[in-house]
């Protein structure tokens, strides 16, 4: 199978390219670095079935002659991270929307099958447990940056849904949960990279809020192994899935975890949001995926606990 993977040089996108080849299907990877790295595809440049195109999705020629040549695309290139969405929100919003509707258009004119990437932000502040796939979606003003995150994934999944419906383009949309290993940067506030790195180097371990709000986090082959299922599913045509970890943690919890197990001196510090983000931030309570739906489908099942996670990424983070 011939696979056009746009983000393929972020972190997920780096994984899903390692894993269609290590399978044996050929790769296309269209992606600008913006947050993505060479770093991250290193293993794969020359290598014959892979192909990089150092280019943004926003560029229609570019895109247009991928689509053409490949049999599926994975869009999984986005402004990601709260800190970038804040700091670059017109960036973003155009990256997020206007990105994937010329994806979609050209998926279209090719009659290619799409798989889109979406995020548990897209239920915002709705902290029922666990979160379904029909749940409520419950946003802020539009006056915090933030929630612009949230919309124009949530813009995406419509714009997805309605190629499905007007036109019966095959999509599959995958809302992801905190997804974490090694290669994840802490550069736009991920907090697993950014705890790692502050507990390596002994300083301390910043908490934004009070550290009582909840999370799950995903080891990212598991989330790799479920788009593919997902893409190669006839029936999750059309569908939306879940994707994401199963055990709650406190923030607060996850301080004390990557402490001990980077075996680190940090003190962990609480910052209020107002001054880790903006005045007013407003962050989810609890964030916990219903992931029956993908399991009872495809039989997806997450294979690492925090703790092994959490070890990946400290060997990763002492290395580099
Ligand atoms: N990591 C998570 O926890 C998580 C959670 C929910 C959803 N997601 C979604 O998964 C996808 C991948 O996220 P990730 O964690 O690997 O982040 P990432 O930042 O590492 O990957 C995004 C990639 O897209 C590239 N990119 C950005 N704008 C582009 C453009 N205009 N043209 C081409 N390439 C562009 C970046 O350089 C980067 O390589 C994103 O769509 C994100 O919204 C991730």
């Amino acid at each position: 199978m011939r696979v056009l993977i746009t983000g393929g040089a972020g972190f997920i996108g780096s994984y899903l390219s390692e894993a269609y080849i290590e399978r044996g299907d050929e790769v296309w990877v269209i992606d600008d670095l913006s947050t993505g790295s060479l770093d991250n595809v290193q293993s794969l440049l020359h290598h014959a079935r892979f192909h990089f195109v150092n280019d943004t999705v926003l560029n229609r020629e570019a895109l247009l002659e991928l689509t053409g040549t490949c049999d599926v695309i994975v869009h999984l290139a986005a402004a990601v991270g709260v800190r970038l969405i804040i700091e670059d929100p017109l960036k973003s919003i155009h990256t997020n929307v206007v990105g994937t509707e010329l994806v979609l258009e050209l998926a279209n004119k090719f009659r290619k099958k799409t798989f889109i990437a979406s995020t548990s932000e897209v239920y915002g502040r709705n902290s029922k447990v666990p979160l379904h796939e029909d749940d409520l979606r419950i946003y802020g003003s539009t006056v915090l940056a933030r929630w612009s995150y949230a919309a124009t994934k949530a813009m995406d999944e419509f714009l997805a849904l309605a190629y499905f419906r007007t036109k019966r383009l095959p999509v599959v949309i995958a809302r992801l949960f905190n997804t974490v290993g090694p290669r994840q940067t802490g550069r736009y506030g991920m907090v697993v990279p950014r705890f790692v790195s502050q507990a390596l180097r002994n300083d301390p371990i910043t908490v934004y809020g009070d550290g009582t709000q909840t999370r799950t986090f995903t080891y990212v082959g598991d989330v790799v192994r479920g788009i593919m299922a997902l893409v190669d599913e006839p029936r999750a045509t059309g569908e939306i899935f879940n994707i994401g970890g199963e055990e709650e943690i406190t923030i607060n919890e996850l301080a004390a975890r990557v402490k001990a197990v980077a075996a680190s001196s940090s003190p962990i510090e609480h910052i209020p949001y107002s001054e880790a983000y903006q005045e007013g931030f407003e962050d989810m309570e609890r964030r916990v995926p219903d992931i029956g739906k993908i399991k009872r489908l495809v039989g997806y099942r997450n294979t690492y606990d925090l703790d092994a996670i959490l070890a990946k990424v400290v060997e990763y983070e002492r290395t580099r």
